[in-house]
């Protein structure tokens, strides 16, 4: 197979079967000629004990699928390593990427502010993304990238135990939930995520209400809906 077709679940597979994948090396990037994509399996097991210390020099060492290469750097997450409240994004984008730090562009001013409505500013709680690295232009996440960088989050939570998961926007709603359903949809309950049933309340990004300001009032109900589904 081509590598430049394969993606990087592929490309993991293949390395699991014995098959000989290698990577285009990016211009000034550190992965060797022939480097191939590491396993998700070893990632997990790579990461399942050790501190946020050690997790986060895992994130910023990946290179388990190809967005290492083209990105400035891997974006761990942000905040109080025991908050209550986890906050999960889609990616980085371009802000992110230069700074090393989650949700620092515009949409991150508006999020700080409805943090700040809630509550819970923003040093208050813990901001992680679906994927660390920032896919090119902002695209979507491919699914082999997910599925790569899932491990990282499963761990931040496992770490964190935080009381309340507040997902915002599309993409992270429905890869956390592992669901299809469109965002309008989801709005409104309160799931439950892992074994210890974390309650989890899904709103729009807030790039989205950047572009969609009359959608506020509804991100406003959603976060009483998180204050409430921990009985504050
Ligand atoms: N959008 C996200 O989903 N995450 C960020 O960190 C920044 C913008």
């Amino acid at each position: 197979m081509n590598p430049e077709q394969a993606s990087a679940w592929q490309q993991a597979v293949l390395q699991e079967l014995g098959v000989e994948v290698w990577v285009r090396r990016s211009a000034g990037g550190e992965a060797a000629p022939g480097a191939a994509a590491e396993p998700v399996a070893r990632i997990s097991a790579d990461i399942e004990s050790g501190d946020w210390s050690a997790l986060n020099q895992k994130i910023q060492a990946c290179t388990a699928c190809e967005l290492h290469q083209s990105c400035t750097q891997a974006v761990c997450g942000v905040g109080d390593e025991q908050a209550d409240w986890l906050v999960i994004g889609e990616a980085p984008g371009a802000d992110e990427d230069r700074q090393g730090e989650p949700f620092v562009g515009r949409a991150g001013q508006l999020l700080n502010e409805m943090l700040r409505a809630a509550g819970r500013p923003r040093e208050l709680v813990y901001i992680a993304n679906i994927l660390k690295c920032r896919p090119p232009n902002n695209r979507d996440p491919k699914p082999g990238e997910v599925e790569c960088c899932m491990p990282f989050l499963e761990r931040q939570i496992s770490l964190l135990q935080p009381k309340l998961i507040l997902v915002v926007g599309r993409i992270a709603a429905q890869n956390l939930l592992q669901t299809d359903t469109p965002i309008g949809k989801m709005r409104g309950r309160v799931y439950s995520y892992g074994d210890s049933g974390i309650p989890v309340v899904v709103t729009y990004h807030p790039a989205y209400l950047l572009r969609s300001p009359g959608q506020k009032r509804k991100a406003w109900e959603d976060l009483q809906l998180a204050m409430n589904a921990t009985g504050e």
